[in-house]
């Protein structure tokens, strides 16, 4: 082949690589193309090694003319890779597109129930006086819910409550007076213990009343314990519950496990004993509370104590009627409601 031919197959060859290059449509695809021309068995390499047959000076512009040819492709190569790199980044873009400078959305993690939050700060101010913590069973026998508590079968008494039954005779616990009398047949004396604990009753609900309400349990026998222990040690805790010193007013009631029944009222903090109707107090400026007394010498009894050598009391109060006051809420189903516009205030 002379100059001439080999001028003219050069020019074919670079048409044919130019056009293949820009018609690719991909990195890779781009790659391919440059590695099947330009490596050593491409067809640029196939003209070079021609040369020799060329006379001296034809040599040098042939050879000029083919580093012209391989400049001129390395720059269309080079201009089509950052065409292709754009158009991919751009791709990329638009499909996961990602805003750093939006601020990161919250992950809200609530916080415990305002009857939870408050039934540990009662354990913990009864704790600090010395009592243990007990857990109550949430279904337990007509035994331990009533006939050890001094109500046997048949006794009137067991009408104070509406109670649930399961199929079986079992009962959901109606107070968690039902772990009394584990409390003082199986610890050791003297015993300190408060039970806080979920109770069920077959209420109809309204602003006071629910099926399922939370209680804390006092038990506290030792030998030569008064009322005046009794009296004592609420006040002491309430005082520290609600923060002020608590004033108590004690009026007689009835329970068969307490003798004699009493009914703890604390003093209205929400009226403060003005005039004029109160919600909390119904304005009668006392709210009852803490149901309680002196525990039944038929109780001990029947724990295996002796009634002449140990005493105690017993208290059962209401958890949620606690809390209730402390906050001053007016209606008992906010708290199963599970309202967000209730629960964030805690
Ligand atoms: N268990 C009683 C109730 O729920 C309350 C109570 C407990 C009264 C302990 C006296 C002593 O009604």
């Amino acid at each position: 082949m002379n100059l001439e031919e080999l001028t003219k197959e050069l020019a074919v060859i670079q048409d044919e690589i130019l056009t293949k290059i820009k018609a690719s449509e991909a990195i890779p695809q781009l790659n391919d193309i440059k590695v099947a021309y330009l490596s050593k068995k491409g067809p640029l390499k196939d003209l070079q090694t021609k040369l020799p047959t060329l006379k001296p000076e034809e040599k040098i512009t042939f050879g000029q003319k083919i580093n012209a040819a391989k400049s001129t492709i390395q720059s269309a190569y080079d201009k089509r890779q950052e065409e292709l790199h754009l158009q991919e980044v751009n791709l990329r873009k638009d499909k996961n597109w990602i805003d750093v400078t939006i601020p990161g959305k919250k992950i809200s993690i609530g916080h415990l129930h305002p009857i939870t939050q408050l039934r540990r700060e009662a354990e913990n101010i009864f704790m600090n006086m010395g009592f243990e913590i007990v857990e109550p069973r949430s279904i337990d026998t007509d035994y331990n819910v009533f006939e050890a508590l001094n109500i046997p079968v048949g006794h009137p008494a067991r009408d104070m409550w509406d109670t649930f039954w399961t199929t079986n005779g079992y009962i959901p616990i109606t107070h968690t007076s039902a772990m009394q009398h584990t409390i003082l047949k199986e610890h050791d004396l003297p015993v300190r213990a408060i039970v806080p604990g979920r109770c069920f009753r077959q209420e109809a609900t309204d602003a006071t009343h629910e099926h399922t309400f939370y209680q804390i349990e006092g038990v506290y026998v030792d030998k030569n314990i008064t009322l005046s222990d009794l009296i004592g040690t609420l006040k002491t805790f309430l005082s520290a519950f609600y923060d002020r010193d608590v004033q108590l007013r004690i009026q007689p009631s009835y329970f068969p496990f307490v003798e004699p029944g009493l009914e703890i009222m604390i003093d209205c903090a929400i009226c403060k004993g003005k005039e004029g109707y109160c919600s909390t107090c119904r304005g009668k400026r006392w709210i009852e509370l803490v149901p309680a007394g002196p525990i039944h010498p038929n109780v001990l009894t029947m724990a295996g104590i002796d009634p002449n050598e140990y005493s105690g009391f017993a208290w059962g109060m209401g958890l949620d009627r606690l809390v209730m006051i402390k906050y001053g809420i007016e209606d008992l189903r906010w708290f199963h409601s599970g309202d967000l516009r209730f629960l964030q205030q805690f």
